[in-house]
């Protein structure tokens, strides 16, 4: 990873004015936000410029509108929420304004409508950065999440004003950094979730890279199928049996070992504490499918990571929401949180399953960094530069 500007470069900025891209994409219903863990994550950079007296302009999108004002997209009801975890007032302002950003007082912090509603934010039209860049003296990235996305917010901007890293985007490379780019071995990477075609890249980046690849979830069953396994009626995408053959050959050659669970636990319908059973992998029956890692596996994948220095998590074990087949994602989580604790190893997890796996074991906290972002996290472990990322280099 190249180095970065941060929050420390930046000189007096009292009076100046901060746009600050935060990702405010959050859950809501009924007008009210049901998670804020990504509000919270942007409260130190915003009260870090607000206490220097900057005048903090922050610009986020919601949703995908389209490049059109649509009323249910707007920012508007996020601004109580992000009031809340700031302690602080926030003004909101449909239109950026030259004439109203200059009368608002030193330490303001002012929600802009929705980035989205213009067309050239997606298409990072250089025209609309110019004019939004007009607004401010500098420009502060906070949305990791985002920065996957060459957009005017995340990217345009950089080429009109000095760029810096906020303090979460910032926590969030050197955490990242840590785990993939320049880790302590041995490195184990749990790669779980449904299907193997939405991970292709994750598996072919991490073989290079990683010393343990652990597979779990749906996906292990395509790569149980592709070891000539009867997977039953599991979760299977039997297409994809030669590409996980070329995913093993590839670990093989790159001395990535490659744990796939030799005994699972299976049920005849998926719904929540079936009669189940516990079986090797080579005893599941044509009417049964595999809905979770056994207790052996998860034995011997807790003792792999005994072994490791750094592990990356993205993606649950077993079908986690519906019980008992949280089991075994549940199980290895406290592993990974006991390690981490105990000081013998660095955690990184990330992926919308994974925080909610992590949060449902009771761990995420004991994990030393849980990345909020979802595809931005994905396109980071398939080894891609983000161009909101890479926009930030100094
Ligand atoms: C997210 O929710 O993952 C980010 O805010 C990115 O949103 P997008 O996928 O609509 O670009």
């Amino acid at each position: 990873m190249t180095s970065f500007r941060t929050l420390d470069d930046l000189g007096d900025i009292a009076g100046q004015r901060a746009l600050v891209r935060v990702d405010l994409n959050v859950p809501m219903a009924d007008g009210a936000v049901t998670d804020d863990t990504r509000l919270r994550a942007h409260v130190p950079t915003i009260t870090e410029l607000s206490d220097a007296g900057a005048k903090v302009l922050l610009l986020a999108h919601f949703g995908r509108p389209k490049g059109e004002y649509r009323p249910e997209f707007s920012l508007q009801p996020v601004v109580p929420a992000l009031s809340d975890v700031l302690g602080r007032d926030v003004t909101f302002m449909e239109r950026p304004s030259g004439a109203a950003i200059a009368d608002l007082p030193n330490g303001a912090i002012v929600m802009i409508e929705n980035t989205r509603f213009a067309a050239g934010e997606e298409k990072n039209d250089p025209q609309m950065a110019k004019m939004i860049a007009s607004f401010g003296d500098f420009y502060v990235n906070d949305a990791f999440s985002v920065s996957h996305r060459a957009h005017m917010s995340t990217e345009g901007l950089t080429h009109f004003l000095p760029a810096y890293a906020g303090r979460a985007m910032q926590a969030e490379l050197t955490a990242l950094e840590a785990a993939l780019g320049n880790p302590e071995h041995p490195v184990a990477a749990v790669v779980g979730g449904a299907k193997v075609s939405t991970k292709l890249d994750v598996l072919e980046h991490l073989v290079t890279k990683v010393d343990h690849l652990i597979i779990g979830g749906g996906m292990a069953n395509t790569f149980l199928a592709a070891r000539g396994v009867d997977v039953g009626k599991s979760l299977c995408e039997h297409d994809l049996t030669d590409t996980a053959v070329a995913i093993l050959e590839a670990a093989d050659a790159a001395d990535c070992t490659v744990h796939l669970p030799y005994d699972v636990v299976v049920a005849k319908e998926f719904a929540a504490n079936p009669p189940t059973r516990t079986v090797n992998v080579h005893e599941v029956a044509a009417d049964e499918m595999i809905l979770d890692i056994g207790p052996a596996a998860v034995e011997a994948l807790a003792d792999v990571l005994k072994t490791c220095k750094t592990l990356v998590w993205n993606g649950p074990l077993g079908a986690f929401e519906t019980p008992p087949f949280d089991t075994a994602t549940v199980a290895l989580a406290q592993t990974a949180a006991a390690l981490t604790r105990e000081g013998s190893l660095v955690s990184v997890a990330g992926g919308g399953d994974t925080v909610a796996a992590l949060n449902h074991a009771g761990v995420a906290d004991d994990f030393t960094f849980v990345s909020t972002a979802g595809g931005a996290f994905l396109e980071w472990m398939e080894g891609k530069e983000l161009p909101g990322v890479a926009a930030l280099s100094a």
